[in-house]
C-alpha cells in the first residue's frame, strides 16, 4: 500500500464522520464536532490524513494547541483495520509533534483507554509515558490513562 499525506480539507468531512462510526464506535463525533474542531485550523488545531494509492482515506489524526506555549492535546489518531502496523500512526505522531513544536508547545498530552493496548504500544514506542490514570473517564467502568511527552 502507497500511503501520502495531506493537511484535511473540508470536502473530507463526510468520509471522516463514517470512519468515526465504524472506529469509536461507542462514542463517534459528529459532523458538527467535527466542524468545530475544523474552526480552530490553522491557529489551534491541526488535522492530517493519510490516503491509499487510490487517494481513500485510510486514516487521520489531530491535535490542539489552545496558545502560544500550552500544552499540546492530541485529539484523535484513526487508522482503518486494513492500513494498520504500516507505520501510519507512527508518521500522524511525528507530524502532529512538528505542528505543536512550531506553536512551541512543552509538552504533548493525551488520554487513552487502559484496555487500548495497541494505542498504548504505539504511543510508548515514540517516548509517552503514563503520568495519570483518570477514572470512569470514558464512561462508567471506562478508565483512561494520561500520556505525556516532554518535547526537546
Ligand atoms: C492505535 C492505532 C492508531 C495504531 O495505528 P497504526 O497505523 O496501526 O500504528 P503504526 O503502524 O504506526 O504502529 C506503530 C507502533 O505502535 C505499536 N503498535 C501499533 N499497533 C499495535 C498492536 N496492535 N499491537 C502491538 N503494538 C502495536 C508498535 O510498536 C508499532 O510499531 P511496529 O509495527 O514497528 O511494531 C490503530 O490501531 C487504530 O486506529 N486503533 C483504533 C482507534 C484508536 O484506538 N485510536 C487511539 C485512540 S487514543
Amino acid at each position: 500500500m502507497d500511503i501520502s499525506y495531506r493537511e484535511v480539507m473540508p470536502l473530507d468531512l463526510p468520509v471522516l464522520v463514517s470512519m468515526e462510526r465504524t472506529l469509536f464506535s461507542d462514542a463517534p463525533w459528529s459532523m458538527g464536532q467535527f466542524k468545530e474542531e475544523f474552526s480552530g485550523i490553522p491557529k489551534t488545531r491541526y488535522f492530517v490524513v493519510a490516503l491509499d494509492s487510490d487517494k481513500q482515506i485510510v486514516g487521520y489524526a489531530g491535535v490542539m494547541v489552545v496558545a502560544s506555549g500550552v500544552d499540546a492535546d492530541v485529539l484523535t489518531v484513526a487508522v482503518l483495520p486494513e492500513a494498520r502496523r504500516r507505520g501510519i500512526a507512527r508518521h500522524f505522531m511525528d507530524s502532529l509533534e512538528k505542528w505543536s513544536s512550531m506553536r512551541v508547545a512543552p509538552s504533548m498530552m493525551l488520554e487513552v483507554g487502559v484496555n487500548n493496548s495497541s494505542a498504548i504500544a504505539l504511543y510508548e514506542s515514540i517516548g509517552y509515558l503514563i503520568i495519570n490514570t483518570r477514572k470512569n473517564y470514558y464512561g462508567p467502568g471506562l478508565d483512561a490513562h494520561v500520556m505525556k511527552k516532554v518535547l526537546s
